[in-house]
């Protein structure tokens, strides 16, 4: 059955979903960085990501987080709630790296102090801006009950996400997180949405601080398909069939 397309972003397809209020959730291969500026393919990323997203957002929901996750239908789609997004990413960091490192002269690596808690307005053409609370308030991009919502998720993923990599020998440097609202019987909730995988965490091996995640990817280190793996194998999500059948299908002659 050929499903409407509802949105194409850099790393994934929305569709209509089967029921109202559904969507299917496609990740492609497709790698961009530095705003779009660079692009690339990571060979099984897809079904990778769309593994180690259901299997966090899962971990999540246990512990009463609540995200648009619903279920996980093939190796690349997932059925989640369709929710109104929030135009406001939430940055959380446990360790100086990225943008923080460079915009405040801070050594790569360097433990923070305390988590700290950024706001980056989602918006493409202006390269996805710093905001502060004050622009969120003043735009009204996210009323102040509902980031006060925002912040609270994003620090308890924090402790919870962090505590779930330490245990599988990861670092949890920093992630990105995307809010919806959904609504059910009148009431309004703030969830989880878009996706929680290295495509928008750094994780670094607790002894070597080896990066696996999508900076080996953004600055050609190598081996990125491998740290992918690498993610998805310790926390046990890794397919059987990887990485031959993630290639997509193969031309029989
Ligand atoms: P940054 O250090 O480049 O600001 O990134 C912080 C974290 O957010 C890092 O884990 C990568 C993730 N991230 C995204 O998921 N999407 C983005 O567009 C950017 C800039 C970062």
């Amino acid at each position: 059955m050929r499903r409407r397309r509802i949105y194409e972003g850099k790393s994934k397809v929305l569709f209509e979903g089967p029921q109202p209020g559904t969507l299917v959730q496609y990740f492609k291969d497709d790698a961009s960085a530095f705003n779009n500026k660079k692009k690339g393919v990571i060979t099984g990323k897809g079904v990778l990501n769309n593994r180690i997203s259901e299997y966090l957002m899962l971990r999540l929901a246990e512990i009463g987080v609540p995200t648009h996750f619903v279920r996980r239908l093939n190796m690349r789609e997932q059925l989640v709630r369709e929710v109104e997004i929030i135009p406001v990413e939430v940055m959380v960091r446990n360790v100086a790296a990225g943008s923080i490192a460079k915009r405040l002269g801070l050594e790569k690596g360097t433990n923070l102090p305390r988590p700290i808690v950024e706001y980056y307005l989602n918006n493409d053409d202006l390269g996805d801006p710093m905001v502060s609370e004050e622009h969120i308030a003043a735009f009204n991009w996210a009323g102040t009950q509902d980031l006060d919502d925002m912040v609270q998720l994003a620090l308890r993923v924090n402790d919870f996400l962090s505590g779930l990599f330490l245990g599988v020998g990861l670092k949890l440097v920093d992630f990105k997180l995307e809010f919806g609202r959904l609504w059910d019987d009148e009431e309004m909730r703030i969830v989880i949405a878009d996706e929680i995988s290295p495509d928008s965490c750094r994780l670094w091996d607790l002894k070597t601080n080896e990066c696996l995640d999508k900076d080996r990817f953004r600055h050609d280190m190598g081996r990125v398909e491998e740290a992918y793996q690498e993610v998805a194998r310790r926390l046990g999500v890794l397919p059987e069939a990887a990485p031959v059948d993630m290639k997509g299908p193969k031309l029989v002659r």
